[in-house]
């Protein structure tokens, strides 16, 4: 099963509308050409117009970093799927360890949200991964099982052609700490196996897992190696557009 690899960069609570749109003028003019890879980029919601016509004509894709489940009303300071199609979105994440683990989503919003953004026809990038003491534990596997379970109840197999799995060891996000290849390949693999429990094993062979978690130029390529690691969610790396698309470069299948 040949998976085409993608590459997200998630630009989290950084740039300002004009380092914005540069940044993706710079990533569209470094990867105008690939289509070994897909490439989305994940701005902040305010710039997302901005950054949408920077990206006009190329093939960068472009995602919300959030979104709210019910479709509009009293809902102070959300963001519906449709906003979030109207600003040209056809991406979003999902279930980022930031939203878990530092504005309390639990696994049962995420799965709203994951049925409301596919419901409406975006893509999703389901985001799972442990914590340090939950891996010291033993439980990764355990957390990440429960993660995509509850994340995806009430998804189809049909609709796991609209949804990318994003595992990020929380203990590697923004630490510089990166899971080894080896690591990160036992717990994709883990969730590729609870993929074809949940569905089937063509299902699971089709989805996409990227690694997140401190990828950079220098450890991409090793990462991307791995049979079960199909791309990248980059944070820190994905503000400079030079490493991003490096390691853009190191996803493509050579
Ligand atoms: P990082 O973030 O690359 O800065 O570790 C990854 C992510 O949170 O998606």
């Amino acid at each position: 099963m040949q998976r085409i690899p993608i590459v997200g960069g998630n630009w989290k609570m950084n740039t300002t509308r004009a380092t914005a749109a540069a940044l993706a003028r710079a990533v569209a003019a470094a990867n105008g050409t690939q289509d070994a890879v897909q490439v989305a980029v994940f701005p902040p919601f305010p710039y997302l117009i901005e950054v949408a016509s920077a990206l006009r004509g190329s093939p960068i894709m472009l995602g919300a970093q959030d979104v709210y489940f019910e479709p509009d009303g009293a809902f102070t300071g959300e963001i519906s799927t449709s906003m979030l199609r109207d600003c040209g979105c056809n991406w979003v994440l999902v279930g980022h360890s930031e939203r878990r683990h530092v504005i309390g989503e639990c696994d049962d919003l995420v799965n709203r949200k994951v049925l409301a953004a596919v419901g409406a026809g975006l893509n999703v990038i389901l985001c799972i991964g442990e914590t340090k003491g939950q891996r010291e534990a033993g439980e990764a596997d355990a957390v990440n099982e429960r993660q995509l379970r509850a994340g995806l109840r009430g998804v189809s197999a049909a609709q796991m052609k609209s949804i990318v799995i994003a595992y990020e060891p929380v203990w590697a996000i923004g630490t510089g700490l990166t899971a080894t290849p080896e690591d990160a390949q036992a717990a994709h693999k883990a969730a590729r196996a609870v993929l074809a429990g949940l569905f089937d094993p063509s299902t699971a062979q089709a989805t996409r897992i990227q690694y997140g978690g401190s990828m950079k130029p220098g450890n991409a390529a090793n990462l991307m190696t791995m049979p079960d690691i199909d791309g990248g969610l980059i944070g820190g790396a994905s503000l400079n557009a030079a490493d991003f698309s490096a390691i853009v470069q190191a996803a493509a299948p050579h």
